[in-house]
């Protein structure tokens, strides 16, 4: 079912420094920083070969990941993003398995504008999981 994994997301609390450590750290290509309000983050993309690492930092009154900041206020891994070829055919599959997802089971149209389903945390090791529809 899982295919390729899309994106790492790395929550953060100031972009600018974020963007130094990869830019000038590492050397790495990264993208201008993209607002996105609807969705309450400014992200910038970090290009790997194989994948990419997306900067997340809160935008906005409401922020999803402002609670993950208050809790890790450096930062952290937030969550990482696996394809998949149908979202709702996924939804399907895990749930049948037991596995929770998060909100009311309908898919969400997400940062890339394609549909989205996270699931819960608690009964993934701990890690929230994406899943993006290829
Ligand atoms: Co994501």
């Amino acid at each position: 079912m899982i295919g390729a994994l899309n994106h790492l997301a790395i929550a953060v609390p100031d972009l600018k420094a974020a963007v130094q450590i990869f830019r000038a750290g590492f050397g790495a290509n990264i993208s201008q920083p993209c607002p996105k309000p609807e969705h309450g983050v400014t992200v910038v993309f970090v290009e790997l070969d194989n994948t990419k690492i997306e900067l997340l930092e809160p935008l906005g009154e409401d922020s999803p990941i402002q609670k993950f900041l208050d809790r890790n206020p450096g930062g952290g891994i937030h969550h990482f993003c696996l394809e998949v070829d149908n979202v709702k055919d996924a939804i399907t599959q895990v749930k049948s398995n037991g596995l929770r997802v998060l909100g009311e089971s309908e898919p969400k149209i997400g940062a890339h504008g394609k549909p989205v389903i996270f699931l819960h945390p608690k009964d993934c090791l701990g890690a929230l999981i994406e899943f993006e529809e290829k």
